[in-house]
């Protein structure tokens, strides 16, 4: 039952069995210039790879095949995420590095090449936020490097922002979003979102919205928000091999068309590897509006 609270809570973009189909399509190849950098050792800072803890794998073999799928799509690293506060209010960072821990043991012994960080990911909602400063300790930071915090809110977009913003940096954290195009107000008001960076929130996109399998409309948004300079990086917020599949490999070459190999690389690669080095990240340029146009 708390497995399907969470899981509805989380999609908050309808999916369909043909969006999946057509985006699986749209991102066959990659754009044929010779600058494109390779395909590979992604880093992937949300991925709901523990078994057994939240809506993410069921069992030990769950949670390995998609492993198995992360690593044929190109990702080296991962911060193994599980849900903390709403319905998993159990998940423990104790627990989670625990299963952590187990899930690498697993990784060695099949000879998986997978590295693998324990994360999570807080739902701040009004009851959390309440108790937040009280409640930080209890809650595990960004591949349990103290430094950045991923954390999602209600659907309904909160006021509260500037308030989680002072109090994780309070704690010296800074919040990450996660899955910013899941929220109808971000997606359609790049306005609202430069506010959010000026509050000093960094920005995660899901590779499966880039990809196109929450529909045309929501990768064109996305498409936008990419190339006017406002997403930090992209993680996969995968649950599964067949439910919520990681897509990195369409979501590369989606942002290979619409941009260049330098924000690619941004998105990518370096920003998460910065977050999880502790250092912050950095913005890709601003396109032009000529620039947007010929690559739409
Ligand atoms: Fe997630």
């Amino acid at each position: 039952m708390a497995n399907q609270a969470g899981q509805s809570r989380t999609e908050g973009i309808e999916v369909d069995a043909e969006n999946q189909t057509r985006a699986q399509q749209q991102v066959t190849s990659a754009p044929s210039t010779d600058n494109v950098p390779p395909r590979g050792g992604f880093i992937d800072l949300h991925c709901h790879v523990l078994w057994g803890l939240d809506d993410g794998p069921r069992s030990p073999e769950e949670s390995l095949d998609l492993c198995r799928t992360l690593v044929s799509d190109g990702v080296a690293v991962v911060a193994a995420t599980c849900h903390q506060r709403g319905v998993f209010t159990r998940n423990r960072p104790d627990t989670i590095r625990r299963r952590a821990h187990e899930l690498a043991e697993q990784l060695s012994l099949h000879q998986i090449p997978l590295e693998i960080h324990p994360s999570a990911e807080w739902l701040l909602d009004a009851q959390t936020v309440e108790q937040l400063s009280h409640l930080v300790p209890e809650l595990l930071t960004l591949a349990d490097r103290q430094k950045f915090a991923l954390v999602e809110f209600p659907f309904q977009f909160p006021t509260y922002l500037s308030y989680v913003a002072e109090t994780l940096a309070e704690h010296g954290l800074v919040g990450v979003l996660a899955h910013v195009e899941k929220y109808h107000q971000l997606l359609t008001n790049p306005g609202r979102l430069e506010t959010l960076l000026d509050d000093g929130f960094v920005t995660q996109m899901n590779a499966d919205s880039i990809a196109g399998r929450h529909g045309q409309a929501v990768m064109h948004a996305c498409r936008s928000l990419i190339q006017r300079g406002l997403i930090h990086l992209v993680a996969s917020d995968a649950h599964s091999v067949d439910r919520r599949p990681p897509m990195w490999s369409a979501a590369w070459d989606n942002v290979l068309r619409w941009t260049d190999p330098e924000t690619a690389e941004l998105l990518f690669r370096t920003n998460p590897q910065s977050l999880i080095a502790g250092t912050p990240p950095h913005l890709a340029k601003r396109m032009s509006w000529l620039d947007r146009f010929r690559k739409r």
